[in-house]
């Protein structure tokens, strides 16, 4: 069934990472394939859609704050039609239509490619629909809407197969899905025909990509996308840091494209902390990729992740944190504070951190990570 909706508006608002930024672009892609129009302005739009994050409590909070200001709108112009997607939708579900009564559809990180068939759903039949099902996204076909010209997001994988303690990606993406490489080529060529030089591929955990297919790993793919002719520039987010073997490291100084920005999350400097996170390596074994990956390409450009205020995380352990930063000079790092997430294991943890201490925790790692930053960028 194909009904096409001429002059509806829909506005797309997104919260948190990349993924999601991209994961906004293919809804985009979609809708105007269908016949909307896609707006940026909010007060304009029939359609509101909230493609929403869950990482930490705070994006939960902005998302139903927004949700009070839509309701006020939507009391105003009654056809409006609020749908909420993404990560937080996959997480809360019905909760979802019992705190906001005003959202009329809530679809999940799986089922985002079935965007037009729920608002059909939506419109025609004058029904909520809700769709959390979890399953195998198929790209294929579906062309994103980017609206940033120089640089393409693509997805080579969705989903992360790590537990770390903190952390709902798993429950809220699923275990870990690689795209075929010959849809991730095909779609890199086709941005080039467009005009693309420079694509960053996006994953939970990059480094990882292939482990579910066999037969490929994350260096062919890199290879093979370094050999797209009129492709000059290739990032790629995330790398866990478990995951990067000798032999990628070895292997990048010779990928011309690919070799000057590493984003490698370390999330603490402690090994006790980095031991209770489940992140799988030792400050030790960190420390070693990073001299390795330097030795190798001098030039490289650094960052990561960092959270403070874990629970259990003393004086000590956080000293662990702030002389790690010091010895790497990340250019920059996104730095958090530790907030508990339902469902996890570090939420039921003995030894939750007091805020005011996760707070001043915080304050410290940006003002040191300010002060390396700008030593860095004078020198
Ligand atoms: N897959 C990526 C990270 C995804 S989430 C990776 O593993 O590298 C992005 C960042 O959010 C994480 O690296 C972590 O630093 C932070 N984060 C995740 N859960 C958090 C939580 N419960 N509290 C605070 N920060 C968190
Ligand atoms: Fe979350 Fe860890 Fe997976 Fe990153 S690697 S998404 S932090 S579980
Ligand atoms: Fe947030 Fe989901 Fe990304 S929880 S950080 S939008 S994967």
């Amino acid at each position: 069934m194909s009904i096409i909706n001429y002059n509806k508006k829909a506005y797309i608002k997104t919260y948190g990472c990349q993924m999601n930024v991209h994961d906004s672009e293919i809804m985009a892609g979609l809708l105007l394939n269908k016949g909307y129009e896609v707006t940026a302005n909010m007060n304009e739009a029939d359609v509101v859609l909230l493609n929403t994050c869950a990482i930490r409590g705070k994006a939960e909070d902005k998302v139903y704050s927004q949700l009070g200001v839509l309701k006020k709108l939507k009391e105003k112009r009654p056809g409006l039609i609020l749908g909420v997607g993404g990560c937080m939708a996959q997480r809360e579900g019905e909760k979802i239509f019992r705190r906001s009564p005003s959202v009329d559809l809530i679809f999940g990180t799986h089922q985002i490619c079935n965007l037009p068939t729920f608002l059909n759903e939506v419109i025609r039949e004058r029904r909520k629909v809700i769709a959390i099902k979890e399953g195998k996204i198929s790209q294929e076909g579906v062309k994103a809407y980017r609206a940033d010209r120089a640089e393409a997001y693509v997805a080579i994988m969705r989903g992360c197969n790590n537990h770390c303690t903190y952390c709902v990606v798993p429950s809220a993406r699923g275990r870990q899905n690689s795209r075929p490489p010959e849809e991730v080529i095909k779609e890199i060529e086709d941005l080039v025909e467009e005009g693309y030089k420079e694509v960053t591929l996006l994953g939970q955990n990059v480094v990882a990509y292939g482990k579910d297919l066999g037969g490929i790993d994350f260096i062919d793919l890199l290879e093979r996308v370094n050999e797209i002719e009129g492709i000059e520039k290739i990032k790629y987010i995330s790398s866990h840091p478990k995951d990067m073997s000798d032999r990628l490291i070895e292997t990048l100084p010779g990928l011309s494209k690919a070799c000057e920005d590493l984003h490698l999350p370390v999330q603490s400097g402690s090994n006790r902390i980095l031991k209770a996170m489940n992140r799988g390596y030792t400050r030790e074994e960190y420390l070693k990729i990073i001299g390795k990956v330097r030795s190798l390409i001098p030039r490289i450009s650094i960052t990561t992740d960092i959270i403070v205020g874990f629970p259990g995380e003393g004086e000590k352990d956080f000293a662990d944190t702030l002389s790690l930063m010091k010895e790497v000079r990340f250019a920059s790092a996104y730095m958090f504070k530790y907030s508990p997430r339902p469902g996890t294991p570090a939420e039921k943890m003995s030894e939750q951190i007091p805020e005011e201490i996760r707070l001043k925790r915080l304050h410290e790692v940006i003002d040191l990570q300010r002060e390396i930053s700008e030593k860095i960028r004078n020198f």
